[in-house]
């Protein structure tokens, strides 16, 4: 079985002062809190029980904002995170949560335009549940990301905010992977940012051979700062748009 973590943690400091008194992934974008939108993510890609972490400073609001999940038709569970550590270490505490199922990790932060394709992805990992798969977008700016290096049709490095990056295929915040993620995590040392880094995870599935890419179709975004917030809004009104018009 394939669960989902929702990564909802963190501080938003980029966001000051709208995340002064609420976490980033309550605040409206367009129609919507933005954790509906990762959810929103998850649910097309069929996953039906759920992980929230997030601060405990705002736990209780996605308690009340979601509930139980039955109004999304699926089952939500929440857990803290302490300290903030890095993505990777969120991902290690979806381990009892996940058992010897495998999972599907949205960070809380990322809207994607066209769910078709994850939907596809995740229902191709069912039917071959092993490796990882992350999901490419060409950005113009992508020295602020994950960056992929692929040579045919392998990737062969991924690097954290590179300098220089190699390519423009930046690695969106979504990621399915098998059980052997928690294992990968328990080996991983701190960055230079002092974060367990969900792209040295991704390395150990490039370094076995067993990670997978697809590129992702339509518009993507993160939202972590005033300029990708407000992107997110325009990617979330089309969105919108194109499915009311899509149900006339
Ligand atoms: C994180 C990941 C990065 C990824 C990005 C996508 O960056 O570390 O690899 O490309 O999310 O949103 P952060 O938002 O923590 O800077």
């Amino acid at each position: 079985m394939l669960k989902g973590l929702i990564c909802a943690g963190g501080h938003g400091t980029r966001l000051m002062p709208l995340t002064k008194v609420t976490n980033k992934h309550l605040l409206p974008v367009y129609n919507k809190p933005m954790i509906y939108y990762p959810l929103e993510t998850l649910i097309a890609a069929g996953v039906k029980d759920i992980l929230i972490v997030s601060g405990k400073e705002h736990a209780g609001d996605f308690l009340n904002l979601l509930g139980s999940g039955k109004s999304f038709g699926v089952k939500l569970s929440y857990e803290l995170q302490e300290e903030a550590g890095g993505i990777a270490q969120v991902v290690g505490l979806a381990e009892a949560f996940t058992g010897n199922c495998n999972l599907m990790v949205a960070l809380g932060d990322n809207i994607f335009e066209d769910l078709e394709s994850i939907k596809k992805a995740a229902e191709d990992f069912r039917h071959n549940p092993a490796g990882a798969k992350i999901f490419l977008k060409e950005v113009p700016d992508p020295e602020r990301f994950g960056v992929a290096e692929v040579k045919g049709n392998a990737i062969v490095n991924i690097i954290e905010k590179p300098t220089n990056p190699k390519s423009n295929l930046c690695v969106t915040g979504l990621y399915i992977y098998d059980n052997s993620v928690f294992n990968k995590i328990k080996t991983l040392k701190p960055s230079g940012r002092g974060e367990l880094e969900i792209t040295d995870v991704n390395n150990a599935y490039v370094s076995e051979g067993s990670m997978l890419y697809q590129q992702v179709k339509g518009d993507w975004t993160d939202a972590g700062t005033f300029d990708t917030l407000l992107r997110a809004n325009i990617i979330a009104a089309k969105k919108f748009a194109n499915n009311s018009n899509a149900s006339h």
